[in-house]
């Protein structure tokens, strides 16, 4: 009796105290909400027009009488923008340089969410010493072709692992009052004629697998800012689209902050201003000109758009700023730091893909090897900028070359050979294309390096010239003939590893039938070749796992399969629908080149004793999936235990089967750990186009556990009522 009685007393008080806590909350936002309707109050029809469009390349609104400062944005998603001037031009400041982060798909590689936290506070940390009160990041459009331009600044194919990395991005920016603005909202997944071009998408793919990780961002990571992507939706433009901002964005999925359009993406000012567009941004005066601007005012003038919408966008705007350059406690932000370097350093090091190790060649064994020709273009080349779209000024970027030289220099012969030129200037009468012819003089000299070494490695791939926003790849081809330099290479000397960085899939499938070592590397960022050579000589045990498929052949991949890329006539059918990457290649049982999640070691793991809490569940009930994973080799590692789910005879077509769940985990050599996993029945439910609703499907799912998307080690089946 006595104990039934104090467990209802802890009830209640239990109760009382979430009860204490919603009413704070709701006292907090009444009383922020009726802050700002005082502020909207004061201000003159002219005033808030004046808040809605931006009044420089990154800056908008701002209004001195009431102390309401100006909305300071800036790229992303690589680090801090460097300040420009009208036209673009740098601004020539000697206060603006800033940690360069690796790229998008790099941080995406590393398959752990703490190190996207890391990478937006940090980040976040360092807009807050920039004064920029809103960052343009993170951008994570789904990953449906290799060839977008943008792919190295996205994360994946995969609309889990996209959504589980960009809400920490989002909170670990936010941490420092600065708002995150998550972008491009909505599949802009493809650079050709993305100012223009039309996406016709059926709902259910549009909400499985490209609103998620905005969905999450929103409902989750409280993003306080939100980008609209330059194409149309359906025939409607992104920054004017009734369906996706106010019904979807601002209703279902109750987002409070504002709607900032992609720059020079606003296209009208009636419809815009009715469907949802807040704040128009974009680069060229004169600014009185946009849309948001005197043409708003005699909209409103002309009835056409009502005062109620104007002060709510105004509300939305100082919403923000009351979490950002108007919040009490700002943190001090800091730049350049040592930590920032460490959280770069980590991520490299933990993005960096083994593709493969037949002769052992890695880790390199550093008291054997007396001289080594390290040669490629890539090994000297720095990635903070280049091709069109953001970059950073980093205070420092360690290349390959370097180092290799601070690890091993000391020890080893280290020779370099260029092998080819990078150099990529895709117009003009000067125009050096992908397609550029080997280059002889340099690959005799390469040779002749590698000749006189113990063993090359070779740096080849992709670079910022080459890989930009605006423009997509033609083909999966390695540029600049770097197939020729790696053949001749390889011919003179046995011991030859490729080093391929790149942001987005290439094909490599030459270099896998003929060469013994592989590594994938990224634009790492400020520590780039620190990290690299840290996992070449073994100091780092190499962890990532590709965050989207390598096809063996363009054609293999679903939306050039089904010739629904980039479209016809402005007008591109994602027919492929929710077969996207690797959810196309198994059920149709297509061979990659290198799977979704694929990514070897320096040592072996071994699988185990896989069982769920349960054998059948409700639909509010959570899976909870353990099993043991043994480090069975000499070096410690990090493991992602990749967790996907089958449904076997749906009522609907379905993918062979979806990530639903992963960890990364440390394990000592001869070490066992116990992974649990943790997967929401709800999280199994598909989009219902019938009745607009998620339904879960009653009957038997199978539960794969693996090492990638095709090495699936342990598995298990489960009901759901
Ligand atoms: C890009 C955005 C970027 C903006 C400002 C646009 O071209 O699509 O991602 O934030 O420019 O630089």
């Amino acid at each position: 009796m006595k104990v039934k009685f104090s467990g209802c007393l802890i009830c209640c008080i239990l109760i009382a105290a979430v009860f204490t806590n919603v009413n704070a909350q709701t006292r907090k936002t009444q009383s922020l909400d009726g802050k700002i309707d005082a502020v909207i109050k004061k201000l003159t029809l002219e005033e808030k027009i004046s808040l809605l469009h931006a009044n420089g390349i990154f800056s908008a609104g701002g209004i001195k009488r009431l102390g309401i400062p100006e909305i300071m944005t800036d790229d992303g998603p690589l680090g801090v923008r460097e300040d420009v001037k009208e036209g673009w031009g740098s601004a020539n400041l000697t206060t603006d340089s800033a940690t360069f982060f690796p790229n998008g798909s790099a941080l995406a590689a590393t398959w752990n969410p703490e190190l996207a936290y890391r990478y937006g506070h940090d980040m976040g940390e360092e807009a807050r010493a920039r004064g920029k009160n809103v960052m343009l990041a993170p951008a994570f459009n789904i990953c449906r072709t290799p060839l977008c331009g943008r792919t190295y600044e996205y994360y994946s194919e995969d609309p889990f692992l996209n959504s589980r990395l960009a809400v920490q991005s989002v909170k670990g920016i936010q941490s420092q009052h600065v708002a995150a603005c998550v972008k491009h909202f909505i599949v802009n997944n493809q650079e050709v004629e993305r100012g223009r071009v039309s996406v016709n998408i059926d709902e259910r793919a549009l909400r499985e697998i490209y609103m998620p990780a905005f969905k999450a961002t929103i409902t989750e990571g409280n993003a306080w800012t939100i980008m609209s992507a330059y194409n149309k939706l359906r025939g409607v433009y992104c920054s004017e689209n009734d369906y996706l901002l106010n019904k979807v964005l601002k209703g279902e999925w109750n987002f409070k902050g504002m709607v900032i359009s992609d720059w020079g993406g606003t296209h009208s000012t009636v419809n815009a201003a009715n469907n949802g567009l807040d704040l128009e941004m974009g680069s060229q005066p004169p600014y009185n000109k946009y849309f948001f601007a005197d043409k708003l005012l005699d909209s409103v003038k002309a009835g056409k758009v009502s005062v109620k919408v104007i002060d709510e966008k105004v509300h939305r705007i100082l919403w923000v700023l009351y979490h950002t350059a108007m919040s009490e406690n700002q943190p001090e932000g800091k730049i350049n730091t040592p930590e920032h370097s460490k959280t770069v350093y980590d991520i490299a090091s933990e993005s960096i893909v083994l593709l493969k190790n037949d002769k052992h060649l890695l880790p390199l064994n550093t008291s054997a090897i007396k001289s080594i020709a390290v040669i490629g273009d890539n090994a000297t080349r720095t990635f903070h900028l280049g091709g069109f779209g953001a970059g950073v000024k980093a205070r420092y970027e360690v290349t390959a070359l370097a180092g290799l030289q601070n690890r091993l220099g000391k020890t080893v012969d280290i020779k370099y050979a260029q092998g080819y030129s990078g150099v990529y200037r895709p117009f003009g009468k000067n125009a050096r294309t992908e397609n550029a012819k080997p280059d002889s003089a340099l690959i005799a000299q390469a040779v002749a390096t590698a000749k006189s070494t113990d063993m090359a490695i070779l740096f080849i791939g992709g670079n910022r010239e080459y890989e930009s926003e605006s423009r997509d790849r033609k083909s999966l081809i390695l540029p600049f003939s770097e197939q020729a330099l790696v053949d001749a290479v390889t011919a003179v000397n046995p011991n030859t590893i490729v080093v391929v960085v790149g942001g987005a899939p290439y094909d490599i499938g030459d270099i896998r039938k003929n060469n013994s070592t592989i590594v994938w590397s990224w634009y790492n960022g400020s520590e780039n070749g620190n990290a690299l050579a840290d996992v070449l000589i073994g100091k780092i045990n190499p962890s990532g796992k590709l965050p989207f498929t390598f096809p063996a052949q363009l054609k293999d991949s679903p939306a050039h399969a089904l010739d629904a890329y980039p479209g016809e006539n402005l007008q591109v059918n994602y027919k492929e629908g929710i077969l996207v990457g690797y959810r196309w290649f198994d059920t149709k049982k297509i061979e990659p080149l290198y799977c979704f999640g694929y990514g070897l070691s320096y040592t072996d793991y071994k699988y185990s004793g896989f069982f769920t809490n349960k054998k059948s569940y409700n639909p509010s009930e959570n899976i909870t999936a353990t099993l043991k994973v043994k480090n069975t080799g000499k070096y410690a590692g990090k493991e992602t235990v990749q967790l996907y789910v089958s449904k076997t005879g749906s009522v609907v077509d379905r993918a062979e089967k979806e990530l639903k769940a992963f960890k990364k985990i440390e394990i000592a050599p001869g070490e066992t750990a116990n992974v649990t996993l943790n997967i929401p029945v709800k999280d199994l439910a598909y989009y219902d186009v019938k009745t607009s609703k998620w339904v879960v499907e009653p009957g038997k799912y199978k539960l794969l556990a693996g090492t990638s998307s095709r090495n699936i080690e342990q598995s298990g089946t489960i009901t759901i009522e």
